[in-house]
């Protein structure tokens, strides 16, 4: 068990201020549209797992029973990790995820004493920073995001061209235009830059663009994006980042190649440069939830959901670890646990998740 959960080694004061609890009363709030329909929603309460809890989570993860899928499954999920989120957003389309209107809150919330997003401070002189969202699928985090900072300037990647197409849509019918300079499509695992780099499609008419940059072309594209900016399109356009995003991207990755992830991550960023990171925390009830199911187990702490799309279940410490050997400094870095209680059934479900806020230092 590692000691990061014990007693009051959990990254979280014991005693709870009324912050905490004014932030509490936000998320309730934030889950349900309309007041009257509150009771609807799940209540939700900040928790602190206790020993007995963790101990019985780690029998349950530890039970022999709980076996690893056999080579051919593990080579193949492994094989399948970009298309089965390009089949995800085929089926899905833009219904799975919600906007993520927390993100300031959370991260605020977080006790970050940079204050991360007093980002005026990244402003460079004409006013603007980047900002780079690695995993970006239909833009769930920088739609939000862009409509408290006007100045920032997104640039937006993803394995699934699919998820790409359909930021691009609503970008185009959003009161953002203009912010989002860049998409494209990036594998993190297979390839050290983007494979693609194109302006989004705007609907100004007469200012349409067929600009594409590729891995390996000539640094810049002919074509001009007129719409946001005179800058040609360039394969550069993924680094000198002044923030950078990994929302729930880097659990989807194979255990192996979180290392490589992280290398090509901290690359996006100028030194100084912060990463915002948020993804599930070990003994996360989901996590439990795999245990407890047979042929979903690849490895420690790493399952395959029934649609084919990876969860890895980060430890806090060796998430640091990681990111330290690759180049950033810790700025902040906690567990958030929660519990979510249905109203109606009175079934408790405990989530535990890791935020973070990383910089690059060389
Ligand atoms: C759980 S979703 C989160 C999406 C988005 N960050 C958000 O907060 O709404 C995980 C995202 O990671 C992307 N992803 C998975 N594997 C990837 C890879 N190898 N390279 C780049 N993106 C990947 C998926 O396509 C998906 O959009």
């Amino acid at each position: 068990m590692p000691s990061t959960f014990t007693d009051n080694e959990h990254g979280k004061p014991k005693l709870r201020n009324w912050k905490h609890n004014q932030v509490h009363d936000q998320h309730l709030h934030d889950q349900s549209p309309r007041p009257d329909l509150r009771w609807v929603f799940p209540a939700v309460r900040e928790i602190e797992f206790t020993k007995e809890q963790l101990a019985e989570y780690d029998a349950l993860l530890n039970d022999e029973c709980n076996q690893k899928l056999k080579d051919f499954w593990q080579k193949k999920y492994r094989q399948d990790q970009g298309k089965n989120w390009e089949l995800f957003y085929k089926r899905n389309e833009t219904n799975f995820f919600k906007d993520r209107t927390w993100l300031t809150r959370e991260f605020a919330h977080n006790g970050c004493d940079a204050d991360m997003f007093d980002l005026q401070s990244l402003s460079k002189t004409d006013g603007t920073w980047k900002f780079i969202d690695i995993g970006c699928g239909v833009g769930n985090a920088v739609f939000p995001l862009l409509k408290l900072y006007p100045n920032c300037r997104a640039y937006e990647y993803d394995v699934s061209r699919r998820a790409i197409n359909f930021l691009e849509e609503r970008y185009r019918t959003d009161s953002v235009l203009g912010r989002i300079v860049r998409v494209g499509v990036w594998d993190l695992i297979k390839h050290e830059h983007p494979q693609e780099i194109w302006s989004p499609k705007v609907k100004i008419e007469g200012h349409a663009h067929e600009g594409h940059a590729h891995e390996g072309h000539a640094h810049e594209a002919e074509a001009m994006d007129v719409t946001v900016t005179d800058l040609a399109i360039s394969t550069d356009d993924y680094r000198n980042m002044d923030v950078a995003m990994l929302m729930f991207v880097l659990s989807a990755i194979p255990i192996e190649n979180v290392q490589t992830v992280i290398g090509r991550v901290v690359k996006t960023l100028r030194v100084g440069g912060l990463l915002l990171f948020r993804d599930y925390g070990r003994y996360d009830e989901k996590e439990i939830r795999f245990a407890k199911r047979s042929q979903s187990k690849l490895d420690d702490h790493f399952y395959v959901r029934q649609d084919g799309t990876l969860a890895l279940y980060f430890d806090k410490d060796e998430l640091d670890q990681n990111m330290s050997a690759n180049g950033f400094e810790v700025v902040s870095s906690q567990y958030i646990t929660r519990q979510f209680t249905n109203r109606k059934t009175g079934q408790k479900l405990n989530r535990c998740w890791l935020q973070a806020i990383y910089r690059r230092k060389s």
